[in-house]
C-alpha cells in the first residue's frame, strides 16, 4: 500500500499489500506488473448495463446504455478513484458494486461473489458497503453510537457484540468523542464520517463511496479524505472513491477515468494525470499543479513529467531556476 500516513491500527485490520502500477488505455491494454499476491476484492467481466424506460402501457420508449463492457479488477487493500464526467457511468458502475443493480450483461464478483446471484445479496452489501453523496439520506439513528449500530444489529450480530464494533468504528474514524451527540447537531464531515463508520461496524473488506464529500464544505472534504486514507492505510480496507475533485485523486494508488460508459484510463496517479489533453477531452480538469506544469512546458520551460502536486512543481521551478 501507499506509505503508512501516520495513522493507529484497529482490530480488525487485514494482512498488507503492495499497490499495483498499471495503466491501461482505451481498449484495455494492461503495462507494467500487477501484483499476483494480491486478491481481486472487485471484477467486473464485460460489464453492461441498460436502463430501461417504458411507458404506461409497459412498452419500452428509451435504452439508455450506462454502462459498457466494462472490466475492472480492484486488489483488496487498493484506493481508487473513479473520475468522470457527468453521465459517464459511475454511480451506475457503484451501484453494481453493491449489489444495488444487477449487470445487463457481463458479470460482477465480489470477494469471488457473483452479485446476480440473489442468495449472496447481503454477503455482497456487508462486504463491499457503501455511502453516498448526501449525508443525510444515509443517517436513521438519532444518537450517533445509535446510528452506527444499526447497521450491524441488522445483520444480527448479538448484542454484547455492538458497543465494541461500535467503538472500534467510531475511533477508525476519528469521532469517538461523538458517541453520544444527536446525529442532528452534527456538520456535514462528521455525519459522513458516521455514515463511514455505520459501514464498518459490519466489518467489510471494501467500501464504495458515491461522492460523498460533494455536498461538504473545504474542512468537511479533508476530514472525510483524511478519515478514508486512514481507513486504507492501516486497516487496509479497500476503497474505491468516485469524485469531481481533482485533488482527492491524488493520493490514490490508482485512478479509473470512465467516458461515455466505458473505462477509458486507468493508471497510477502520475500516470493517469500526465494525459492532460485527454483529461480535458473526456470533460475533466486536472489538479491545478498538474495544469500549471503542462502549461509552462508548453511555453518551453524545462519542467518534468510526473508531476501531480504543489510541492513537486515548486520544486521543479527551484531545479529549473538554479540551473
Ligand atoms: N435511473 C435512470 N434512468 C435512466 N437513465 C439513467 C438513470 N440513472 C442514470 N441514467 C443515465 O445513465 C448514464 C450514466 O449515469 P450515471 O448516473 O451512472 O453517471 P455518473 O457518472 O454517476 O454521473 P454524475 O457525475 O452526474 O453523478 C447517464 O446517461 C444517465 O442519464
Ligand atoms: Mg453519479
Amino acid at each position: 500500500m501507499a506509505a503508512n500516513r501516520g495513522f493507529t491500527p484497529v482490530p480488525w485490520a487485514a494482512a498488507g499489500g503492495d499497490p499495483p502500477c498499471h495503466i491501461v488505455a482505451a481498449g484495455g491494454a494492461a503495462y507494467g506488473n500487477l501484483k499476483a499476491r494480491m486478491e481481486d476484492i472487485i471484477k467486473t467481466e464485460e460489464l453492461g448495463f441498460d436502463y430501461i424506460r417504458r411507458n404506461e402501457n409497459g412498452e419500452v420508449e428509451c435504452i439508455v446504455r450506462a454502462v459498457d463492457d466494462v472490466n475492472i479488477s480492484v486488489k483488496k487493500g487498493e484506493f481508487v478513484v473513479i473520475l468522470g464526467a457527468n453521465g459517464s457511468g459511475k454511480s451506475t458502475l457503484a451501484k453494481h458494486l453493491n449489489a444495488l443493480l444487477k449487470p445487463t450483461d457481463g458479470t460482477v464478483w465480489v470477494d469471488g461473489m457473483d452479485t446476480a446471484e440473489d442468495g449472496l445479496l447481503w454477503e455482497v452489501r456487508r462486504t463491499a458497503g457503501m455511502v453516498f453523496q448526501n449525508p443525510d439520506n444515509q443517517i436513521i439513528g438519532q444518537v450517533v453510537d445509535e446510528d452506527v449500530a444499526f447497521g450491524p444489529e441488522n445483520l444480527g450480530v448479538p448484542g454484547p457484540e455492538l458497543p465494541g464494533r461500535v467503538e472500534e468504528s467510531l475511533k477508525a474514524v476519528d469521532i469517538y468523542g461523538l458517541k453520544d451527540s444527536p446525529t442532528i447537531s452534527l456538520s456535514g464531515g462528521q455525519k459522513q464520517r458516521v455514515s463511514i463508520a455505520g459501514i464498518l461496524a459490519m466489518h467489510p473488506t471494501c467500501i464504495v463511496l458515491d461522492e460523498p464529500t460533494a455536498m461538504l464544505d473545504p474542512a468537511g472534504r479533508k476530514e472525510v479524505m483524511r478519515a478514508l486514507l486512514a481507513l486504507n492505510d492501516v486497516e487496509e480496507i479497500t476503497v474505491i472513491h468516485i469524485t469531481h475533485n481533482m485533488d482527492e485523486a491524488v493520493n490514490a494508488d490508482r485512478i479509473i477515468v470512465m467516458d461515455h460508459g466505458k473505462v477509458a484510463l486507468s493508471g497510477t496517479p502520475t500516470q493517469v494525470f500526465s494525459r492532460v489533453e485527454e483529461l480535458l477531452a473526456y470533460g475533466l480538469t486536472v489538479p491545478d499543479a498538474v495544469m500549471l506544469a503542462y502549461e509552462l512546458r508548453k511555453a518551453g520551460i524545462g519542467i518534468p513529467e510526473g508531476i501531480v502536486t504543489g510541492p513537486q512543481l515548486t520544486e521543479a521551478l527551484i531545479n529549473e531556476y538554479n540551473h
